[in-house]
């Protein structure tokens, strides 16, 4: 046994090696795996910080894409909320309307469409308007016949408590002469060898041939999908040359299969879109309407 500085023991580890101090503060191979676990608690720290470094980043990515999508609805909603409220405005204008509107969108047409129709009427001052599904609609279509002078409007629905909340409607407005409202319960229809329910037209006034057809019911699915195909086949034959055909909520996938069809099945027909919030289409034989373009616009 040796003696090492400040009396510390030294043990011999081997022939002629240097000796290590046995029960001291450091050994040689004590420092080496110090070191080694130093490195190796660094870099797991190092890629515990990239871990948490990427997750942040992705974090924030997340609450930017929301917040720019929330964003984007939000002004989108605002544009529309605008839109709206000025096509209101113009059509309690043109219509000359001495008491409001009753409450337009969600089941009631909305004020772009019921616009672009209204200026139909006053243009072409049609003398047979067919409606399917009644409503506020029926108020601005009565309304802008009565301005002409002209015109009356026959509208179904399949609801008798909505035909008669329509009637109530109409008398409140002075419009009861303008307008028939019709309840027409759903009823099975042949058409090209299938079966489908739609209004049991043997109950609609007989009119002359339709110049205006307004399509807004039966509501979508009821009773089974493609609800208003059936408006097609049961009413075009029925059009006044030159009549012309609005549809309303054409933004849904139903209503783009109804058009579709009624494409191929009345290729005379051509189809032309307005924009409105929900969709907007109108169907006319000829020319397209010269005024679309400022229609679109417009509304
Ligand atoms: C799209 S709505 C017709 C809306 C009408 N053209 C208007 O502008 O007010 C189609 C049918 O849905 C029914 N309906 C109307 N309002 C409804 C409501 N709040 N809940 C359930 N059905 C309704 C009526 O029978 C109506 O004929």
């Amino acid at each position: 046994m040796l003696r090492g500085p400040r009396g510390s023991e030294l043990h011999r580890l081997d022939a002629g090696c240097v000796e290590q101090p046995v029960g001291g503060r450091f050994r040689l191979e004590d420092s080496g795996t110090i070191a080694v676990a130093i490195a190796v608690a660094g870099l797991a720290l190092a890629a515990l910080a990239c871990l948490l470094g990427a997750y942040l980043v992705y974090k924030l990515r997340q609450v930017h894409r929301t917040l720019y999508g929330t964003d984007f609805i939000v002004r989108t909603l605002s544009r529309s909320v605008s839109q709206n409220l000025q096509n209101l405005e113009l059509l309690t204008q043109e219509l000359q309307l001495h008491k409001p509107l009753p409450p337009l969108r969600g089941w009631a047409a909305s004020p772009d469409i019921l616009l672009v129709m209204a200026r139909h009427v006053q243009r072409a001052a049609p003398a047979v308007i067919v409606e399917c599904g009644s409503g506020a609609s029926t108020v601005v279509l009565a309304q802008a016949a009565r301005l002409n002078g002209r015109g009356h409007v026959y509208s179904i629905d399949h609801d008798g408590a909505f035909a008669e909340e329509s009637r109530t409607m109409l008398a409140r407005y002075g419009l009861s002469d303008w307008a028939t409202i019709t309840h027409a319960p759903l009823a099975e229809v042949p058409i090209s060898g299938s079966r489908w329910e739609w209004y049991d037209l043997d109950r609609l006034p007989e009119t002359p041939p339709i110049d205006l057809l307004f399509i807004d019911g039966p509501p979508a699915d009821t009773p089974k999908p493609l609800a208003r195909y059936p408006a097609g086949p049961m009413l075009f034959p029925r059009l006044a040359p030159g009549a012309v055909v609005f549809a309303d909520d054409t933004d849904r996938p139903g209503e783009i299969e109804v058009l579709r069809r009624w494409a191929s099945e009345f290729p005379a027909l051509s189809q032309y879109a307005h924009f409105c919030e929900k969709g907007c289409h109108e169907l006319r034989a000829g020319e397209a309407p010269a005024d679309l373009s400022e229609e679109r616009q417009a509304v």
